[in-house]
């Protein structure tokens, strides 16, 4: 197996596309996972991200999933650039160029506006992207707090197609905190209800103030099961107003991510909903962000649906 993770790329290094001849400039190292290195850089004035796989058969996985949602949807023709190999110290490396979002992980987003109020206007964008994928016939598999970035005025993108399967099959990329198979709650089978899970344990994680869940990594699988989510859940003031649709995506009865999506943006607006530990969103400004967001939204399916 090809592996090059012991390859030092300097900023300033161009890197070449032999095939398709794309010249990309390293700007600095963006982040690195399992998968691969994420690099910032630049082709003219416009930055992008480009990430080299440690693993071809795996990174070839990811650009394939890319390139099918890039055919179904306007968004990810926007986010997918192109895959190329490139010549590195004599060694053969494949990589793929995307946008480059300029972001921080949901935490740190919080963190750096002071305000867990934003985790309901994040928590909407995200299952809003999460309905698309899904709409589409995939599941992400792979949520967690890593793998999404938050910017601008609560802005979400996935930006880790590794696990990304096809509705029905198997799961095969997951993190054990988020997989509801190591909480005894379902089958790691792709379908909506497997990252409604995953996506209700990351609000949990991006809210989570006690270090409560942190501790659960350490306890063995058959020893979790859901009622802990769900008492973490109505713990946290900031998702015990949510309780209902906490309840629901641990236990898997939602629908679909539609229907979780309806639920998420009823409870947020609903004001007679409030859990008994519950302020409701405090600021007012906040509000006015949620409606826009879900305005922008609705105007992203009527131009998918026009287009
Ligand atoms: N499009 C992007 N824009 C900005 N940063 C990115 C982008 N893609 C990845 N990153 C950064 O690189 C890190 C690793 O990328 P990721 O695709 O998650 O790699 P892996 O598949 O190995 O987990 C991310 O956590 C993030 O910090
Ligand atoms: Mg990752």
């Amino acid at each position: 197996m090809t592996t090059w993770s012991d390859i030092t790329v300097a900023p300033g290094t161009l890197v070449k596309g032999v095939w398709r001849g794309g010249v990309y400039r390293i700007e600095r190292l963006l982040g690195e996972g399992a998968n691969g290195r994420v690099y910032l850089v630049r082709k003219g004035n416009t930055p992008y991200a480009l990430k080299m796989g440690f693993d071809p058969l795996d990174h070839q996985m990811e650009v394939n999933a890319l390139l099918s949602l890039s055919r179904q949807s306007a968004s990810w023709r926007r986010f997918f650039r192109e895959s190329d190999d490139a010549e590195l110290d004599g060694r053969r490396i494949p990589f793929f160029v995307m946008k480059y979002i300029d972001g921080v992980n949901i935490r740190e987003f919080l963190k750096r506006k002071g305000s867990m109020d934003w985790i309901y206007v994040i928590g909407h964008n995200l299952l809003s992207r999460l309905a698309e994928l899904h709409k589409h016939g995939w599941i992400y598999a792979d949520m967690k707090l890593e793998n999404i970035l938050v910017y601008g005025y609560a802005g979400v993108e996935l930006i880790d197609y590794c696990g990304l399967t096809a509705k029905g099959r198997a799961v095969k990329q997951f993190t054990e905190l988020y997989d509801r198979g190591t909480w005894n709650a379902g089958d790691r089978v792709a379908e909506d209800s497997y990252d409604l899970f995953a996506f209700a344990v990351l609000m949990l994680a991006a809210t989570d103030q006690t270090r409560k869940l942190h501790s659960f990594q350490h306890m063995l699988p058959q020893n979790r099961t859901v009622d802990m989510l769900l008492e973490m859940a109505r713990e946290n003031p900031h998702t015990a107003r949510l309780y209902g649709w906490f309840k629901q995506a641990l236990e898997g009865t939602f629908v679909s991510s539609q229907q979780a999506l309806a639920l998420w943006r009823k409870l947020v607006l609903d004001r007679n909903m409030r859990g008994p530990r519950d302020t409701g969103i405090a600021a007012p400004w906040l509000k006015v962000c949620f409606a826009a967001s879900i305005m922008l939204c609705v105007g992203t399916v009527c131009y998918f649906w026009l287009a």
